[in-house]
């Protein structure tokens, strides 16, 4: 039985409409101080789906909003080998004077329910801080790096990359909207979601300045191979004068690159702009070539942190939603305190790159597991042996551990490169 959201007292849920969008605007301020004024936000695109987005008010104030979700439709999500319908929580936030009542827990009730009714097996998100929603079953399923490279960091020789050219302009959703969303919307990298909606759309080539950081306008390199684009990467420069000559840096958006050469050619001539010492990249899945393509590895600096966070709402669409990459029969024991009907044991058998079926059964378990754990393996970024190693999976019959590890593991790592 599903649970239904439950509201607390003196509280009502209300859908959001564009109306309404001054009081949203001003609740995110309150959940995210800025500097930034209510005109000049006012002044944005939104990026918001409204038919998705609601908030909780006060029963005696129904004019105040207090907290308010949304979320995005990632109809095309890439998953292991194949695609998924995704739903993306974003705009999650209460307003200090309500806050700690109970108040996300209702929205996240809801935010699962709405996913059941539109039929997304899984939720994705970024968590502002990572205590936040391990509770409520979702899972670090990916990882990701920030890494900042010096001016003229040697690369690996990759074949073809001399037949790849280079075209840099100022980025322009009129020149650029359709090669962008061709080439990012290929790339086949388990939860490497892209903007679906004309709104996300919008708001990625927009570019005002309280989006630049103190940088330039937006920049794009285009890459190109008998006249066709094949990759792009998309970056603002920072002019910077120091005693001794110049110290611009770049700092990388996004790259896009479906093959070596492609990678080649646009990482060489970031590495090499002139005025500036330093790349710092976007965030990079921890299997970017960029990592094998370096001569020194060791030139680059960085960090490496959480990326997104995933929830299996709908167990059996979910793990039959994807591929395994070698065969498999086990029986999963899960626990699922949010939704009770996700809880108990399901016999999962997978052919290698093929066939799934995912059964309730009575069979004794192989491996036990809370549904956290299994948004973590979900996306084949984050291994069941290691989550069995911090003692968060249980292996029942021996030997599954290692084939189940593998068959959820997948040869490319799972990335979202934008934060949404
Ligand atoms: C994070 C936020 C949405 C929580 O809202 P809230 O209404 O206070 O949360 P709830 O009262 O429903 O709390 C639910 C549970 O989460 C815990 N929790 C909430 N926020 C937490 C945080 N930032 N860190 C750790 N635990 C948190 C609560 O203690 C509570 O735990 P319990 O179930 O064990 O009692 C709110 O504090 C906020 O808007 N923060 C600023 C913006 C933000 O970070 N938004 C999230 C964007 S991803």
């Amino acid at each position: 039985m599903f649970v239904m959201a439950s509201i607390p007292d003196g509280f009502d849920q209300i859908s959001l409409t564009p109306d309404r969008l001054r009081d949203v605007l001003e609740l995110d301020m309150w959940a995210f101080p800025t500097s930034d004024s209510l005109e000049e936000l006012l002044a944005l695109p939104s990026p918001l789906t409204w038919e998705r987005t609601r908030g909780l008010v006060r029963s005696e104030r129904p004019e105040e909003l207090v907290a308010l979700h949304s979320s995005y439709p990632f109809g095309n999500c890439p998953v292991p080998g194949g695609r998924l319908k995704v739903a993306g929580l974003t705009w999650v936030g209460v307003h200090p004077q309500w806050r700690r009542r109970g108040l996300l827990r209702t929205m996240i009730e809801t935010h699962f329910e709405d996913c059941r009714d539109r039929g997304e097996p899984v939720s994705l998100l970024f968590a502002a801080e990572p205590a936040i929603y391990g509770r409520f079953g979702y899972g670090t399923c990916a990882r990701v790096l920030n890494l900042t490279l010096g001016r003229g960091a040697a690369l690996r020789p990759a074949p073809g990359a001399a037949e790849v050219t280079v075209r840099v302009q100022k980025l322009s959703a009129e020149l650029h909207g359709e090669l962008v969303a061709t080439l990012h919307g290929a790339v086949d990298r388990p939860g490497w979601v892209t903007r679906e909606t004309p709104e996300l759309k919008a708001v990625w080539f927009d570019d005002s300045p309280l989006l630049r950081d103190g940088r330039e306008v937006a920049r794009i390199m285009v890459a190109e191979r008998d006249g066709e684009s094949v990759g792009y990467a998309v970056f603002r420069r920072k002019g910077k004068w120091g005693p001794a000559g110049p110290e611009g840096s770049v700092r990388l958006r996004e790259v896009v690159a479906p093959d070596a050469a492609v990678a080649h050619a646009l990482w060489s001539r970031l590495l090499d702009l002139d005025l500036t010492i330093e790349v710092t990249s976007g965030m990079l899945a921890v299997d970017d070539p960029l990592l094998s393509l370096l001569v020194d590895v060791r030139a680059a600096r960085g960090t490496w942190q959480d990326n997104t966070w995933l929830r299996v709402i709908d167990v059996p669409a979910a793990l039959a939603g994807r591929r395994y990459q070698a065969g498999l029969d086990v029986v999963l024991e899960l626990t699922d305190q949010l939704l009770p009907d996700n809880a108990g044991r399901w016999r999962l058998t997978a052919e290698p790159f093929g066939a799934v079926t995912v059964e309730r059964t009575g069979q004794p378990a192989d491996l036990a597991l809370d549904v956290r754990e299994l948004g973590a393996a979900y996306l084949g970024g984050t291994s069941l042996t290691e989550l069995a190693a911090a003692g968060l999976v249980t292996e029942l019959t021996p030997g599954s551990l290692l084939r189940s590890s593998v068959a959820f593991g997948w040869p490319v790592a799972p990335v979202a490169n934008w934060i949404f």
